[in-house]
């Protein structure tokens, strides 16, 4: 099954279903809490997760690109070398914001997977999670599954976006593959590639806080992600997911540019499938804004661009190799993502040049490494070598790690770990901002008793409700919550509105307001005049003039990112911004000066 024609017929489903549409967001997530990259199709909805915001719509589907290239969710060292591994990849997915949950969601998963895109129904399995006996239910008097091909599985069936942000248990529906692929047994305990996973329920319903606690979501929801190309190879019956269509033309231009031959050995095949997935990770993540640097997000692209360029070195190719393959695939993908074709020649460009500046020093540096490796008899390469590489030479470690693997050397990772924060926390000194601690029990009880704060703040400037805690703070100032609130809190960029609380016997002027927890909204007060106590009326005013102003820097926000992205091209994307009634700041990233 070619890819377009599985995009079309899962978003079709789900439609029919009274799911919106919505298109695929940047690799870049904006929401505080997300990590490095747009890693899976829930990700562009975290507000709605989290209740920060309204949901415009109560179901969505999507095809949704996916970076799994750092944190919690990589795939690099599985790839080439499994076959169903990639580090960009797309997910197909069905969304709930407090919607409908299990009891529809698992239906809606079988009747796609079996009666509309054909999976055999007596080859599929099903994990839940340990706990999970509603799930197991369904599976099993709903839907039909047999019991022995329902299994429980623990950590593997709890899915997490990050070290922090939404989370729950899973299910998860496998293809049995058949005795050539490994034991029997089941996901839980079978073997090798036999039972391949291809589609996940999620069933978000806590937050992960950084202190590794769990709280409540606002509002159960359902997050399913199922990956495009993973089906394609199973439906198709194929090895692996380098042969669906895509991926197979990006292959194919793989060994066009090195020259090399699939099937010749294991390493080779290895090389031209990561030369292939890189393809597509380098090509998409410029397209969406990310350039070549050496922190954060730009490091991580340098990564792939660097390694793409010595596999191919290591195949023998002296030439320029990356920008065939950002060519092919802007050929093989650019109906799906016209954008690409947009960008096209600005991302030829970024990872041409990137190519240029390693090619320059892979030769001595490799020469340093040979010498270097040649000199230890076996052994561990030490970490300052592993740095003056990188430091110099622009050698990542994965691939200084990889060329002495093949030498049968370590190298000492921590040694190099030590080098690097060092030379980092030289140059970084005095400007990462603090994070903040959470977790308080306080902020729990309150949900627990109260649940989220009701937040009536984009239809109006003044409610009356209640105060359900007012918490001193060692400044002298309180932390108030209320049972309702006009009082937009800090999220997304923008800042949280002031303004005052006044009581029966009391008035508070409001500093700031931020949440507490997701969903608790939390307003920063100053006593101005006698005293405020839990339990009372309370009348809640925003300073409406001043978040006149915020709302007029949010849409400066938008015209900027428009003007931007006319003068500039569309490779800009916000990736951070601060509005404030005074000023509006937008950070993005672009190539020149
Ligand atoms: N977020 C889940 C995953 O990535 C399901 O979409 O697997």
């Amino acid at each position: 099954m070619r890819a377009d024609e599985l995009r079309r017929t899962f978003v079709r489903f789900f439609e029919e279903r009274g799911h919106t549409v919505v298109p695929s967001a940047g690799l870049i997530p904006t929401h505080p809490t997300a990590p490095l990259f747009t890693n899976s199709g829930m990700m562009q909805f975290v507000p709605y997760f989290l209740g920060e915001e309204a949901a415009p719509y109560a179901r969505a589907t999507s095809v949704q690109k996916c970076v799994r290239l750092s944190g919690k969710h990589n795939d690099i060292s599985e790839l080439g070398r499994t076959r169903r591994h990639l580090t960009f990849f797309e997910m197909l997915g069905n969304f709930s914001f407090g919607d409908y949950f299990k009891e529809q969601a698992i239906p809606l998963a079988w009747e796609l997977s079996t009666e509309v895109v054909g999976f055999d129904g007596d080859r599929l399995w099903v994990t839940v999670h340990d706990d999970d006996d509603e799930a197991e239910a369904i599976w099993h008097e709903s839907v039909g599954v047999p019991m022995e091909r329902i299994q429980r599985l623990g950590a593997e069936n709890f899915w997490e976006m990050g070290e922090t942000g939404p989370c729950g248990p899973s299910s998860e529906i496998h293809l049995d593959c058949g005795p050539e692929w490994g034991e029997p047994g089941g996901p839980a305990h079978g073997g090798g590639d036999r039972y391949v996973e291809f589609w996940n329920l999620v069933f978000p319903q806590y937050y992960r806080h950084p202190d590794r606690s769990l709280s409540d979501l606002p509002r159960k929801g359902i997050d399913t992600g199922a990956g495009l190309e993973r089906w394609q190879m199973l439906l198709d019956g194929t090895r692996s997911v380098f042969e669906t269509d895509v991926l197979a033309a990006l292959v194919d231009e793989a060994q066009a540019v090195t020259g090399r031959r699939l099937g010749t050995d294991e390493q080779t095949d290895v090389a031209l499938r990561i030369l292939a997935d890189h393809a597509r990770t380098m090509t998409f993540l410029v397209n969406d804004g990310v350039v070549p640097s050496n922190e954060d997000r730009g490091y991580v692209l340098r990564r792939v661009i660097r390694r793409a360029v010595r596999y191919a070195h290591r195949l023998g190719v002296e030439r320029a190799t990356t920008p065939a393959l950002v060519t092919k695939v802007i050929d093989v993908m650019g109906d799906a993502y016209p954008e690409l074709r947009r960008n096209g020649d600005f991302v030829g460009m970024v990872v041409e040049r990137e190519e240029d500046r390693f090619r320059r020093t892979l030769a001595s540096g490799s020469a340093l490494l040979d010498e270097a490796i040649g000199e230890l008899d076996g052994g561990t390469l030490p970490g300052e070598v592993a740095f003056k590489l990188h430091d110099t030479f622009g050698f990542p470690l994965e691939v200084t790690s990889e060329v002495a693997a093949e030498r049968g050397v370590e190298v000492d990772v921590e040694g190099f770990e030590a080098a690097m924060a060092e030379q980092r926390r030289r140059g970084r000194a005095g400007r990462t901002p603090g994070s903040e601690a959470e977790g308080d029990d306080a902020y729990r009880e309150l949900l627990d008793q109260f649940g989220t704060t009701d937040f009536l703040g984009y239809a109006e400037g003044e409610t009356d409700g209640r105060v359900l805690a007012a918490l001193p703070r060692p400044d002298g100032t309180l932390e108030v919550f209320l049972d309702r609130t006009p009082f937009y809190a800090e999220s997304g960029g923008q800042v949280g509105d002031t303004g005052a609380i006044t009581t029966p016997t009391g008035r508070l002027e409001v500093l700031d307001a931020t949440y507490a927890l997701p969903g608790l909204h939390r307003h920063v007060a100053r006593v101005v005049d006698g005293e405020v106590v839990t339990g009372q009326e309370a009348h809640a005013a925003i300073d409406a003039h001043r978040r006149d102003y915020v709302k007029r820097n949010h849409t400066g926000t938008h015209l900027l990112h428009w003007a931007l992205r006319e003068v500039l091209g569309d490779h800009v994307h916000q990736q951070g911004s601060l509005v404030a009634p005074d000023h509006l700041r937008f950070d993005f990233s672009h190539y020149g000066q």
